[in-house]
């Protein structure tokens, strides 16, 4: 018997960042969007577990020990619920790897919800979300997809309503950046300054709530982009190849180095892509719908 889920990936159209708080994370206001773009988490019983395995064009980056968000999150479970994990969890990865689009995040929440299935822990969604906001602060994000309002260090959800299809074009950079770092990076550049207090802004939440894609890339802010910038410079070449093809608006996804670019329509999406695979200035481009579904049985 074995239990497969599905969880998306993410992009952030607002990550207003805050100073670092005394426990070294930042105060966030961070507006989630699920996008089509879908790792499968398939659970398996198997002795001495979490054993991990992966498979995927960016399997031979993924780690497959107890780092892996995957195997902690069968740890977490099992350990509340005093069982055995003994699991073999097997990821179909499909989203870039280090990317800013939480794949890893993604690998967690799905590991989650499989291995509950397969045990029959009865765990209340609740639980469930207090072991993702354990594991990481976009961990309880890919559980419940859709798009929603971050606030603490991102894993405090409020829903979001969306008001239509958004179509985006996801551009994998050569190389991956390190979260950690990308926020060391952004500590460095406004040392000194005043940095206020991050919140969500009301004109980007109503464009989500019409589903008004001209309204939404006037409105979208990443306040990570200097620093995923400044740790990657080549970045810009695909911002700018992006906005050359069409975009409405070009930004890092969350602390990178995936770039995301939003089109007006579907059309427009499939030549944008199809121009920055051409441009040289990434590895691929692939477009995505949003909002997508949460973590979800399949
Ligand atoms: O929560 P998560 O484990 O995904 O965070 C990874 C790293 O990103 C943290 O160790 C921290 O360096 C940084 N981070 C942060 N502030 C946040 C979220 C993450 O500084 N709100």
């Amino acid at each position: 018997m074995s239990v497969t889920v599905r969880v998306p990936a993410k992009v952030n159209v607002q990550l207003a960042v805050g100073a670092a708080r005394p426990d070294g994370f930042h105060g966030l206001a961070n507006v989630f969007l699920a996008v089509g773009l879908y790792d499968e988490i398939t659970a398996t019983p198997s002795a001495g577990g979490p054993r991990i395995t992966c498979s995927g064009p960016d399997a031979a980056e993924v780690p497959l020990d107890r780092t892996n968000l995957a195997a902690r999150a069968a740890l977490a479970l099992a350990g509340r619920y005093g069982l055995a994990p003994d699991v073999h969890l097997h990821i179909t990865k499909d989203i870039p790897v280090a990317g800013g689009m939480a794949g890893g995040s993604a690998d967690g929440a799905g590991a989650l919800l499989a291995c509950d299935a397969l045990w029959g822990t009865g765990a209340s969604r609740a639980e469930l979300l207090d072991i993702c906001a354990e594991l990481g602060s976009d961990v309880p994000f890919s559980l419940v997809g859709g798009a929603a309002l971050g606030t603490g260090r991102g894993e405090r959800l409020t829903p979001l309503e969306v008001g239509g299809t958004f179509h985006w074009v996801f551009a994998r950079a050569a190389r991956g950046l390190s979260t950690p770092a990308v926020f060391r990076e952004f500590d460095r550049l406004t040392e000194g300054l005043r940095i206020p207090e991050p919140v969500a802004s009301q004109d980007l939440l109503d464009a989500l709530a019409k589903g008004d894609p001209e309204a939404l890339a006037a409105t979208v802010s990443n306040d990570l982009q200097p620093a995923a910038l400044s740790l990657f410079p080549e970045l810009a070449d695909t911002l700018a190849a992006g906005r050359a093809a069409g975009a409405l608006t070009a930004l890092v996804s969350g602390s990178g180095p995936t770039t995301a670019f939003l089109a007006p329509d579907a059309t427009a999406a499939e030549d944008i892509a199809r121009a920055l695979t051409a441009s040289g200035t990434c590895r691929s481009a692939r477009v995505a719908t949003a909002p997508a579904p949460g973590a979800t049985l399949v």
